[in-house]
């Protein structure tokens, strides 16, 4: 049976823990607190939250059906599902998988370089005058240092990978997610006690509309697929492992709300520390890209009782955060290997992660003094160099697209009969309507990617 020589999960737990992991990562801790910030506050966070229940979640359970009725990855299962065409579909998520995890190592590498650096300020004290902008900035234009984060980041990705399903990517899930969770609340508790939590809450949550410009309503869109992991096919990838009786609807419910609210309470950890320590609104103001590391490290070391303690803990987990997400995108790329082009796991494994790593090493310089490396700008302001430059047309423009045609083949290219057999099997939870979901797949969700892609092409700022 196929199932069991491509692996399945052992429960639903533990696919849904697997699936979270995937979702959850710097996208929440990091990325999505820094453009919060970019994107000033309250209408860009409401724009967020409407993509992802209109858009985010009604795909979220086309991909994981589509991975479930095939049980193949995402090549195979798109060209199932819709079509020998839409095979495309596939091939162009497993490229934005390849370029995504060849920079997302990066950042997961600077949390091994945090992690080490807090057990040292533990042990031997905060030193005299550190400027958490300058530390960070010394790591980040280091290109030796860059160079061997990520590599040891990637290294800890196959490593796991070439375990499998089971014995890699769900064990290590399992038990990471919880501690991950309980962390957080900890440290939003401290985060709610600080003084600036008032004006955090007050930026994240209080809508201006005047602040908001089409640019930001793309990123709210493109970031609501980064977040869930969605338009890439590696929802389809986790989708196939899942055993025919486990339930996509209340699966897709949950991943989409713990990333949700993961991701909030990040910001409001975050900004809470920002608008409590004097200066540190300017600092993190010119590097927007290293907030976790500028303005946590201040948290701990001067704020947070214990700090000193879940300072190195917090990086350990944002490491793990990352890890359960650059497993899940190095798992679309294998998996694609081993489905399509019939290679062995481990193989698979090897090839695949090896090539991404000759990416990586683009983007880890991209923080150093690197001609073209680090001055190529396509996207105009603020996306300097070969990082940010992979990671807007990534985030914002392969993942979008891609997202769009797994609307269109589920919504409109797969029979009723086909979707509704995988959504409604008596599992389904109350909220569900299969009606609804049928509209929001079919009409909601294109149009309103549609809209905002045409919207910024159209416009005359194309940033
Ligand atoms: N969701 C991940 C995060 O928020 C990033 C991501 C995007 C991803 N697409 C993915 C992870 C595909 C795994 C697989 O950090």
């Amino acid at each position: 049976m196929t199932e069991t020589t491509r692996g399945n999960w052992t429960s639903n737990a533990g696919f849904v823990l697997a699936a979270t992991g995937s979702a959850i990562g710097l996208g929440n801790l990091w990325k999505f607190p820094f453009i919060t910030w970019e994107n000033n506050g309250g209408a860009f966070v409401l724009v967020y939250l409407i993509c992802i229940a209109a858009v985010g979640l009604p795909i979220m359970m086309a991909e994981l059906l589509i991975g479930r009725r095939s049980q193949k990855s995402a090549v195979g299962a798109l060209k199932e599902a819709a079509g020998p065409l839409w095979g495309i579909v596939g091939g162009w998520g497993v490229i934005a998988a390849f370029i995504l995890l060849s920079y997302y190592t990066v950042i997961a590498g600077w949390s091994l370089y945090y992690f080490a650096k807090t057990v040292g300020w533990s042990i031997g004290g905060l030193p005299g005058g550190t400027s958490m902008g300058d530390v960070f900035n010394a790591q980040s234009g280091n290109p030796g240092l860059q160079l061997a984060l990520s590599l040891g980041f990637s290294i800890g990705t196959i490593a796991v990978v070439y375990f499998g399903v089971q014995r890699g990517i769900e064990r290590i899930a399992r038990i990471f997610l919880p501690i991950l969770f309980g962390i957080l609340v900890l440290m939003l508790f401290s985060a709610l006690g600080m003084s600036g939590s008032g004006e955090a809450l007050t930026f994240i949550f209080r809508p201006n509309f005047g602040a908001l410009e089409p640019k930001s309503i793309l990123e709210a869109l493109g970031h609501s697929f980064f977040t869930l992991s969605l338009g890439m096919g590696a929802m389809i990838t986790y989708g196939s492992y899942i055993a025919r009786n486990q339930s996509v609807v209340k699966a897709s419910g949950m991943i989409v709300l713990l990333d949700t609210l993961i991701a909030l309470v990040a910001t409001v950890i975050m900004f809470s520390v920002i608008f409590s320590v004097a200066g540190m609104a300017d600092e993190v103001g010119g590097s927007t890209v290293g907030m976790l590391f500028i303005s946590l490290p201040q948290l701990f070391f001067s704020e947070v009782p214990f700090g000193s303690l879940l300072g190195p803990l917090f990086y350990v987990l944002v490491a793990l955060a990352a890890l359960t997400s650059t497993m899940s995108l190095l798992e679309v790329v294998t998996s694609y290997m081993i489905d399509e082009r019939g290679l062995g796991r481990h193989k698979a494994t090897f090839i695949s992660g090896g090539a991404i790593f000759v990416f990586t090493i683009f983007a880890a310089l991209s923080f150093t003094d690197t001609p073209f490396l680090s001055t190529l700008n396509i996207f105009g302001e603020g996306k300097d160099g070969w990082f940010s430059t992979a990671d807007h047309f990534v985030s914002n423009w392969m993942l979008p697209t891609g997202g769009l045609f797994i609307t269109l083949a589920a919504g409109w290219f797969m029979t009723r009969k086909a979707t509704e057999s995988e959504l409604v099997d008596g599992t389904q939870p109350g909220w569900f309507r299969y009606g609804a979901w049928r509209v929001f797949i079919r009409f909601v969700a294109p149009a309103a990617v549609l809209a905002i892609i045409i919207a910024v092409i159209l416009g005359r700022d194309f940033s």
